[in-house]
């Protein structure tokens, strides 16, 4: 291959008759951040993601619609396949089960074991669960519930060819022993420990076709096909080259590591591990089983109706703050609780407040102090100075031990820790200051130039998490290399910034999100105030009750023409306008609802305050303000004094 180091990363293959959902966006995100992660570290990476399309939920669900099972799955895996792009995922492989190269390495591997006399074939009598797809022997299952999901198991009595499962215990305790990092978390791996303790069973690994014909047939005998885990679990193999490409698979299976929720893992340990003992294949380097979102402290189910749907998360916050409050929420082994409001508040505090206004603090103030240009350091460093650089090194340190225990919540806040470090920084050297005195230019350059490298080393660190917004901040930065194609540590050394970059300011990172509900209308004013004062003590404005001229300037007034106005269903106060400025077409949320009805407000002229940060309220980007009076008991709205053209400016 070459003489980089191979890192193999998979995802679980999602059932294809259901839509996804957060826990399959969730491990997805999480394996496709340790992917770039360890590119940036110099890795040759495999990252695969797929669908599991045989079984019997498949072909029960294709039933209840009336079509054919691969009907179902050519539908539901576009599902699949198009969301990642969306939630910014790049995947190297995409399998689906029904593929030929699948078909193929399954019947080796089950050929091979039942030529070692692995596999032999018996009769099943016992229970099964269609919704996990798992055998239960009587002994363990209480009222026909299954153990783990607790619904309804059916019973049934078959042929069936077994795997001697059971022959491997010993060895399969002895390997996790000299292994001992090879399950995480810990506390799960001595789960599993006790359970194989506890005594494995053979397990059965067909099903007959009489009872269930959607499946990959059994290669000597053509009345069985191959039990859904026993091919799923061997999509690992095929997509790494496994009996196809032997330089690949050699290179990259023995860096394996499997992401996976926490319910699975008895298969992707237990079964997995033993069928891979039995066909002479090293296991796995790592099973890492991830922790459950509830949904507003609810468990996630199809009929409480709280489905988090990522392609609408996406839609409404952007693809970027759904990977980072994911991951940032969160330790990756542990539950947690997936709510609206935390994620806004994550939005709004980390991405906009911290990230967004540092990058765009630091361009205003190149542009307006610098040319636009990165500016040179001065020849000695002050003590905040040597601060900063610091802590920036700390960081990488940091977020390389803690990406490599699969940390990522920690390896954010080491990289939070920073940014609200430069934050700090600017308050401290007070740039718009020191443009004032002639004779503090040179610091004033340093302090740019320090503020400049420590966005240039935060927007690699955050390249794997946030991967859209860190390409934003390069380019805002004006760096011309290609952030995939960076070092960590090489290139988050301190100093690497060219002096005389031309920075491009451009759009914010992260708009506010100001969600206004009913009962929440004054406290959201309060948080905008809030927000608003905190806005002003940082630009440095704290003992000014006055503005100046140039202030003022600063401010965009225009007169636009209402085209059309709609009531946005659900709130008491909004109404969504759709406003003429000449030179384009804006859509304004203005909370009048009160006041106005909508016809009454068509071609109105009214006051817009053009050049303010868009907002998304409700889902929707309000691209300015509109001036209204208020007293008391009521809002009017300013208007012009004569007709004048859309767009005209305020002075
Ligand atoms: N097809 C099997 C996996 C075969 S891998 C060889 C399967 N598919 S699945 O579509 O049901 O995938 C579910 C994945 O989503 C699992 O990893 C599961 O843990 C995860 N989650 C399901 N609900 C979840 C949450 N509420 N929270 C987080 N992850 C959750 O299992």
């Amino acid at each position: 291959m070459n003489n980089k180091k191979a890192y193999y990363i998979t995802t679980p293959i999602y059932y294809v008759n259901d839509v996804p959902h957060i826990g399959h966006a969730y491990t997805t995100i999480a394996a496709d951040t340790m992917a770039r992660y360890k590119r940036l570290r110099g890795f040759d990476v495999l990252f695969t993601t797929g669908t599991d399309e045989h079984g019997q939920k498949i072909a029960k669900s294709a039933e209840n619609l009336g079509i054919e099972p691969i009907e179902l799955a050519n539908r539901v895996v576009l599902k699949f396949r198009n969301l990642w792009p969306v939630l910014n995922i790049k995947e190297d492989d995409f399998i689906r089960t029904t593929e030929k190269r699948h078909e193929i390495v399954v019947q080796k591997i089950f050929n091979r074991l039942y030529e070692k006399g692995d596999i032999y074939k018996g009769e099943y009598e016992g229970w099964y669960c269609v919704p996990c797809e798992t055998f239960w022997p009587e002994s363990q299952i209480e009222g026909n519930k299954c153990p783990d999901c607790g619904r309804p198991l059916e019973k049934y009595k078959e042929e069936s060819y077994f795997f001697r499962m059971s022959q491997y215990q010993e060895k399969l305790l002895q390997y996790i022993e000299q292994h001992p990092d090879c399950i995480q978390p810990e506390s799960r791996k001595n789960e599993i420990v006790r359970f194989i303790q506890n005594g494995l069973k053979d397990q059965s690994v067909t099903r007959i076709k009489s009872s269930l014909n959607w499946g990959i047939d059994v290669p000597f005998d053509n009345q069985h096909v191959v039990y859904v885990w026993f091919d799923a679990l061997i999509n690992y193999l095929t997509v790494a080259g496994y009996g196809t490409d032997d330089r690949k698979f050699n290179f990259y299976w023995p860096e394996a590591v499997h992401l996976i929720g926490k319910d699975i893992l008895r298969f992707h340990t237990i079964i997995w591990f033993t069928m891979l003992m039995a066909a002479d294949i090293q296991p796995p380097k790592l099973v890492f089983s991830h922790g459950w979102w509830t949904i507003e402290g609810e468990k996630m189910s199809k009929s409480k109706g709280n489905v988090i749907d990522p392609y609408q998360v996406a839609e409404e916050f952007g693809p970027d703050a759904f990977r980072y409050f994911l991951l940032r929420e969160l330790s990756f082994g542990q539950d947690g609780n997936f709510s609206r409001q935390l994620l806004i508040q994550r939005i709004n505090y980390d991405l906009a407040n911290d990230l967004g206004n540092l990058l765009s603090r630091t361009i205003a103030m190149t542009r307006i102090f610098c040319q636009g240009k990165i500016p040179e350091i001065q020849d000695k460093e002050e003590e905040v100075d040597r601060e900063l650089r610091t802590l920036a090194g700390d960081t990488v340190d940091q977020v390389i031990k803690n990406m490599d225990t699969m940390a990522f919540n920690l390896a954010l806040e080491n990289i939070w820790t920073l940014v609200r470090r430069t934050n700090k920084y600017i308050d401290q050297t007070e740039p718009w200051v020191l443009g004032k005195d002639h004779a503090k230019t040179k610091r004033l350059n340093h302090v740019i130039n320090y503020l400049a490298e420590s966005l240039r080393i935060v927007s690699i660190l955050v390249y794997p998490f946030i991967p859209m917004t860190a390409v934003k901040m390069w380019s805002q930065l004006g760096i011309k290399e290609e952030i995939e194609q960076m070092f960590i540590p090489e290139d988050t050394r301190w100093g690497k910034i060219q002096v005389g970059t031309r920075v491009n300011p451009g759009e914010n990172l992260f708009p506010r999100i100001i969600e206004i509900k009913e009962s929440e209308q004054d406290k959201s004013a309060q948080e905008r105030d809030i927000i608003a004062k905190q806005d002003k003590e940082k630009v440095g404005t704290k003992k000014m009750d006055t503005i100046s001229i140039e202030e003022f300037k600063r401010l965009d007034l225009r007169v636009g023409k209402v085209l059309s106005a709609e009531d946005i269903p659900g709130t008491q106060k909004l109404l969504k306008l759709k406003v003429d400025f000449k030179t384009e077409e804006r859509t304004l949320v203005a909370g009048i609802k009160q006041y106005y009805s909508p016809e009454s407000l068509i071609n109105k002229n009214i006051v817009v305050i053009f050049n303010l940060e868009p907002a998304t309220i409700r889902g929707i980007q309000s691209q300015g303000m509109l001036l209204a009076a208020s007293d008391q008991d009521q809002v009017v709205l300013l208007t012009t004094e004569k007709d004048v053209d859309p767009g005209s400016k305020i002075r």
